[in-house]
């Protein structure tokens, strides 16, 4: 979301937290003349992210490139006439607009201005050339103007924005629809006894972020989740809750069969208690000896079932020559992909916003991402996912 300098820019915070409402994540961009009408606090406050204004901020440099790749879609509202004519023009003298030319994204341009100025063949000329890169324009409103004049060229109302891009997006091709997905998340639990079990830290947050992904961009996904107080109310997201690894082999192995694209991020026990006592095990003088049996490995039983359509991932949690490790489990489980989590990087592991990782692709692709929040690790997984399946033309 951009916004430049106009008396309708007030009402971008209120417009913000619509799109936060009906589930987008936005980034704002001002122009310095936007922050004379509506205060950056405010919109960072709204967006949950801070707002950028300048290309450098002293030390740091705001990578307008990454911003540009980021957004699925790139608002620029209100549009003052003199943005509009930087963006037929190609200028490029603050962040806005450099983000406006990295954007690979559909942009969307609601112009604000007077009458006049709207009706000024200046400006009719911009609209018509700014429509003609592709960029698409919501329609001004008419109305009581900043001059006080009543004519054309408010800003559209939020909520008719919000109709508008509803509206596109609900025509928009998803890449994924008519394809089922499933996504195993979180730990599982191994009982010892009635009260006490074998665990680990997962919250299945990435897992729950790579299903949420999947359902967007238009799969039907089902997410077979272990114990953990994290969730999703998504649609097209059916959750079937499990406790133990043998329950997530069992509800795994159901729908496989069905399942184009499988994603095992789950952080499955590898051993379970050999026998699960139905009593409290009672403390004793001496020390105590569980025995552990090996528990099915999901994603090495799906791998030598898996059919020349499907697609499989799943990932690598190493500490020590993970690249090699991450290659060799790539192989050894058949699969198509590897996510490779590294615990030693920071900002990345259980329980965290973010996670860096790299994907290992079975045609010897290697990708290295950045640190980023585990929503857009979740997309670049999917991103890679799709182009395997348009390399292999099963999409
Ligand atoms: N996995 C699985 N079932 C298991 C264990 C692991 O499906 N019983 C999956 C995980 O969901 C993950 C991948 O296998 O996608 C790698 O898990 P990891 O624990 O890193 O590998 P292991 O095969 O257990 O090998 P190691 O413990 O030696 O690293």
């Amino acid at each position: 979301m951009a916004v430049t300098g106009s008396i309708a820019a007030y009402k971008t915070p209120q417009f913000v937290r619509l799109l936060v409402k009906a589930g987008a994540e936005v980034k704002v961009v001002i122009t310095d003349a936007a922050a004379a009408f509506v205060s950056p606090l405010a919109l960072a406050t709204v967006s949950k992210h801070p707002v950028l204004s300048s290309v450098s901020d002293g030390a740091t440099w705001n990578n307008h490139v990454e911003l540009g790749l980021w957004a699925d879609a790139l608002l620029i509202a209100p549009c003052s006439a003199n943005t509009l004519g930087k963006l037929v023009n190609g200028l490029c003298d603050n962040l806005l607009c450099a983000v406006y030319l990295s954007a690979r994204c559909p942009v969307f341009v609601a112009p604000a201005m007077d009458e006049d100025m709207w009706k000024h063949p200046s400006t009719r000329l911009n609209i018509d050339k700014v429509k003609s890169y592709g960029n698409r324009i919501i329609p001004v409103g008419h109305g009581e103007l900043a001059s006080g004049l009543v004519g054309e060229g408010r800003m559209a109302e939020p909520e008719d924005m919000l109709k508008y891009l509803e509206e596109y997006f609900a025509d928009a091709p998803l890449p994924l629809k008519g394809l089922n997905a499933l996504v195993t998340a979180g730990p599982t639990y191994e009982k010892i006894d009635p009260v006490r079990f074998i665990g680990n830290y997962s919250t299945g947050k990435m897992g729950i972020a790579i299903a949420e992904s999947l359902a967007a961009r238009g799969a039907m996904v089902n997410l077979v989740l272990g114990p953990t107080h994290l969730g999703t109310t998504q649609q097209n997201i059916k959750v079937i809750k499990v406790e133990s690894a043998h329950e997530m082999y069992e509800a795994s192995l159901r729908v496989f069969g069905e399942t184009h694209i499988a994603i095992l991020s789950a952080a499955v026990a590898d051993y379970r208690p050999s026998k699960q006592e139905t009593n409290k095990i009672k403390k004793k003088e001496t020390d105590l000896s569980l025995d552990l049996t090996k528990t099915e490995d999901i994603l090495a039983s799906l791998g030598k079932i898996k059919a020349p359509w499907q697609t499989l991932v799943g990932f690598a949690l190493e500490t020590t020559n993970e690249l090699e490790h991450a290659q060799e489990k790539l192989v050894r489980k058949n699969a198509d992909m590897i996510v490779l989590n590294s615990l030693k990087d920071e900002g990345a592991g259980f329980g965290l916003d973010t996670n860096k990782v790299s994907l290992l692709t079975s045609n010897g692709g290697f990708k290295e991402l950045p640190l980023q929040p585990k929503k857009d690790v979740a997309n670049a997984i999917v991103s890679q996912i799709i182009e395997i399946r348009y390399a292999k033309e099963i999409i």
